[in-house]
């Protein structure tokens, strides 16, 4: 309540805020900082002027605003942008925001055009139009790191068609397979990520700006020009929902969380065959650290981290989804919380991807230890079990009659490739020495020979036909 002595306080000048025409005391100290965002916001000042050009480019063309002013205003944010990324910008915390500090700079710089940029417009759809103008970008890094860590998959898978390995369900020896099978399978993830984020980018391409704080403007705005200047496929069709929307950070923090998994079940591989009882791989030394007691030790940290990041982009996915569940219509502070989980995912995706796109084309096989772990666990049973449905036998009686010789061979401790031909005609008379060609383990993956399947040839067009999609999976002309 106001006293009858004072004298009633009604400018900027009184509180220093761009707000402050209604207020008659100071913002507390600790309410200043805390209400605060421009220490994490001020990273979308680029977004920020880009979008204060294209929204005084459209008021200057509908007549709102002069000629003069237009270039007053450019001057003013071109110096502005150019101090920033000079580290010579004097960010305020009084001031709030990345959009406060900017347009207070830019009043100081070019007086009153500067107060003028504002019109038609409020901080509400600025924001929303600034993050999705920014994470359009990341979207597009992001994507550019993804392909180059999926051609690194290809390259190895070619590399790598023919070396045999076990394949594994249960994390027991089921059938052999062929590595560049088994880095084809990563690949695919990989590919269903890229495109989960060419959705998300289609989704995001839209344009807020023009909604104002949430009714729209009397102004006369023309939206098409703001939206063709910066690049948005279209606008937001209703002003509530684009100040208020935040779909497409959750969309993006849930294709971001998806991809993390992948790199994490990918990483959890790579830590289990660069252990001593696998053997399977080499990670060069650049990607490992070693221990401070143990002095054998090559750890794989890189995975192990990437693995480990998962954690925290997943919250971001749930922090976001939280933030959203219980807001009414439309813009409320509580979406000043939607950027640092944003931020954190984008640049936690970016990271590993970054280092998984270095990693995978330094990865070396050791092709006989992967060769040796297929032949043992009676890795070609099932290819006995065809042989026999082959020559006549119904498959579950196939099943039965290998059991049994993988029962002996338990036994004896050998493999069904090591068993003579007597001890094998024991279980069926049914085979014969040409049984041989199937249990082998170049016998078991060549016969897997369609689409889809581990043999050499297949996954050499596999490889083919996988860059082709990959370079029309991710697009940014919609
Ligand atoms: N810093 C704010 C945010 O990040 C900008 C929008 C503020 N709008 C408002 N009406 N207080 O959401």
């Amino acid at each position: 309540m106001k006293s009858p002595e004072k004298p009633a306080k009604s400018t900027n000048a009184t509180t220093g805020k761009l707000w402050g025409g209604r207020f008659d005391e100071d913002t507390d100290a600790f309410v200043e900082s805390f209400t605060a965002s421009v220490n994490f916001d001020k990273r979308l000042y680029r977004q920020d002027i880009a979008g204060s050009r294209a929204h005084a480019h459209m008021l200057t063309q509908v007549g709102v605003l002069s000629a003069d002013d237009l270039a007053s205003i450019n001057k003013g944010l071109d110096k502005i942008e150019t101090d920033i990324a000079a580290g010579r910008f004097n960010w305020s915390v009084s001031r709030e925001d990345v959009h406060m500090n900017i347009e207070a700079a830019l009043t100081e710089h070019i007086g009153d055009a500067g107060k003028r940029l504002h019109t038609g417009r409020s901080r509400n759809d600025q924001v929303a139009t600034d993050i999705r103008l920014y994470l359009r970008d990341a979207c597009d890094e992001i994507a550019k790191e993804a392909t180059r860590l999926m051609h690194g998959l290809l390259d190895q898978a070619d590399r790598y068609n023919a070396t045999i390995m076990p394949g594994f369900t249960h994390l027991q020896t089921a059938q052999p397979v062929t590595f560049g099978h088994h880095l084809l399978a990563w690949f695919e993830m990989l590919l269903r990520d890229l495109d989960r984020l060419a959705d998300t980018r289609k989704r995001l391409n839209k344009l807020p700006l023009g909604a104002a704080a949430l009714a729209g403007t009397s102004y006369p705005i023309d939206r098409q020009i703001t939206r063709e200047m910066l690049g948005f496929s279209d606008v937001c069709e209703n002003s509530l929902d684009a100040v208020s929307d935040r779909d497409f950070a959750i969309e993006f923090c849930s294709t971001a969380a998806t991809c993390l998994m992948h790199l994490s079940r990918m990483s959890e591989e790579l830590v289990l065959w660069t252990s001593v009882q696998f053997n399977f791989i080499e990670l060069p030394d650049r990607f490992c650290t070693g221990s401070s007691i143990m002095p054998q030790k090559k750890n794989p940290d890189v995975p192990e981290l990437v693995r480990g990041k998962t954690g925290r982009v997943n919250g971001n996915l749930v922090s976001l989804l939280t933030l959203m569940k219980g807001q009414p219509l439309t813009y409320n502070k509580d979406n000043q919380e939607d950027k640092e989980p944003l931020f954190d995912s984008v640049d936690t995706l970016l990271g590993c991807l970054r280092a998984f796109a270095d990693m995978i084309p330094a990865i070396e096989a050791n092709e006989s230890v992967m060769r040796d772990a297929a032949s043992k666990g009676f890795s070609t049973a099932t290819d006995l079990a065809d042989y026999l449905v082959r020559k006549g036998m119904a498959f579950r009686d196939a099943h039965e009659v290998v059991g049994l010789a993988v029962r002996h061979g338990v036994e004896n401790n050998c493999d069904l490739s090591e068993m003579s031909i007597e001890t094998l005609q024991q279980f069926s008379d049914q085979i014969e020495a040409d049984v041989f060609d199937v249990l082998t383990l170049e016998g078991s993956v060549g016969s897997r020979d369609h689409i889809g399947g581990t043999a050499p040839s297949q996954v050499r067009s596999a490889v083919k036909r996988g860059r082709d999609r990959l370079s029309t999976t991710y697009r940014t002309d919609v």
